[in-house]
């Protein structure tokens, strides 16, 4: 009988363990130099971008445990903190599309009178809340813009006054998922101001660390501009083939599984573009259909082929259907047989048998649909590369543009 085993990968949820978060060594460096000078009075706002999946969670939530106290992975990864541990008072909001830049500002507000007791010993901070959810009735307002920004930025002057007084560091914000955001929710105008007033109020150990996906924020900035002057930006790319069979080659071993397979990194990276979601999926899925307790070939296409067809099945419809029908369906269907995930625009073209630039707003659209990537100019790959794999076993749709 096959053997229950606790799953070592964790394709639904950033990664948290710091001893299982891998590669990242130059972002790592990049956030823990911010703590580092937001620490010492020179305030630096971050803002990791990448792709879906691509780990931006993740290192947010490795910047919050080096922030509170957690050396794990700056030892791991030898890194100077230039101190002996940060202890940051920090908060966490997920932003989602509903919301508005008040409702941020009153969030974060919110989340600092719950916690700050929690962080220092019974020394609690007293924020008005009542006072500032006023500012909400008349939320849409561009002229409330300033007003809002104005108590905002007089609250968390309190709030970080109050911390450094407890003999903090200081104290961070971050914000994940900020590409959900709409345009209209004047969320980065919101932030620039903000962090432009923190600065000329001279709030200096206070900072916002902020995550989300490329497209949209540039999207945003494209709205708004600047956020990305403010915000440094922390930009995450996929793994490389020795990375990604590093972190399964972790995880085999931790539920002591041999592996007898040449090139697993080479062939993991084929399907899985080095996007570490994928990669999680994938190794996940070699376990639950082992039987031996021995990972070869066999158990790698099992593992495929149960994705495609079973796990994530419903995913890639969906995703395949929102791609649109006609000609849509032709360009993801040349992608799809092209011998490698990323593809030259030239190679799309010739599979259509059309010019380049007959198609251009069609792949733009693609991109906008959130069914392509573009990792360089004149190249594309899906954004979920098992699509490809999916596509390969159940051919594309015949569906009228
Ligand atoms: N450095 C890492 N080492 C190993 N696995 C990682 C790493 N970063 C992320 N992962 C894994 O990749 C997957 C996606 O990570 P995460 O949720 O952090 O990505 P994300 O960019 O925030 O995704 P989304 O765009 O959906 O918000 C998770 O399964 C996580 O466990
Ligand atoms: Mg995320």
């Amino acid at each position: 009988m096959k053997q229950r085993f606790i799953d070592p990968f964790t394709p639904n949820r950033p990664i948290d363990d710091p001893e299982r978060f891998f590669g990242r060594a130059d972002p790592v460096e990049e956030l823990v130099d911010a703590l580092f000078q937001i620490k010492n009075s020179n305030p630096k706002h971050s803002i990791v971008t990448g792709d879906r999946g691509v780990g931006k969670s993740s290192l947010l939530g490795q910047a919050q445990l080096t922030a509170t106290g957690d050396n794990r992975l700056t030892n791991r990864l030898n890194i100077d903190r230039g101190c002996d541990q940060f202890d940051f008072i920090c908060i966490w909001h997920d932003c989602d599309s509903t919301q508005s830049a008040f409702d941020l500002a009153n969030a974060i507000l919110r989340k600092f009178e719950s916690s700050f007791s929690k962080f220092t010993k019974g020394l609690t901070v007293e924020l008005d809340l009542a006072g500032f959810a006023k500012l909400g009735a008349n939320q849409q307002s561009a002229a409330n813009l300033s007003e809002l920004i104005e108590e905002f930025c007089g609250r968390l002057d309190r709030v970080c006054s109050s911390a450094l007084k407890a003999g903090k560091d200081g104290v961070l914000i971050f914000v994940d998922e900020i590409d959900r955001l709409s345009v209209d929710s004047m969320v980065a105008s919101f932030m620039k101001l903000a962090t432009e007033r923190l600065a000329r109020d001279k709030v200096q150990n206070l900072s916002f660390m902020a995550a989300g996906i490329t497209g949209a924020v540039q999207k945003l900035e494209d709205e708004h501009g600047s956020i990305l002057r403010t915000f440094r930006d922390v930009p995450l790319t996929t793994f490389e083939s020795d990375e990604v069979e590093d972190i399964l080659l972790d995880g085999f071993q931790k539920v002591e599984r041999k592996v007898a397979m040449s090139n697993l990194g080479e062939k993991a990276w084929e399907v899985t573009v080095g996007l570490p979601e994928p990669i999680h999926l994938l190794g996940s899925e070699m376990l639950s259909v082992d039987e031996d307790a021995e990972l070869n070939e066999d158990d790698f296409s099992a593992a495929i082929e149960k994705i495609v067809t079973d796990v994530r099945r419903n995913k890639l419809a969906s995703l395949l259907r929102s791609a649109g029908g006609g000609k849509y369906q032709r360009i993801v269907e040349a992608i799809a047989a092209y011998d490698k995930k990323i593809v030259p625009l030239q190679e799309i073209a010739k599979h259509l048998g059309h010019e380049q630039n007959t198609f251009a707003t069609n792949m733009a659209t693609l991109l906008d649909r959130g069914i392509l990537l573009k990792p360089q100019i004149g190249y594309y790959t899906f954004s979920d590369p098992m699509l490809k794999e999916y596509i390969k076993i159940n051919g594309v749709l015949n569906m009228e543009e």
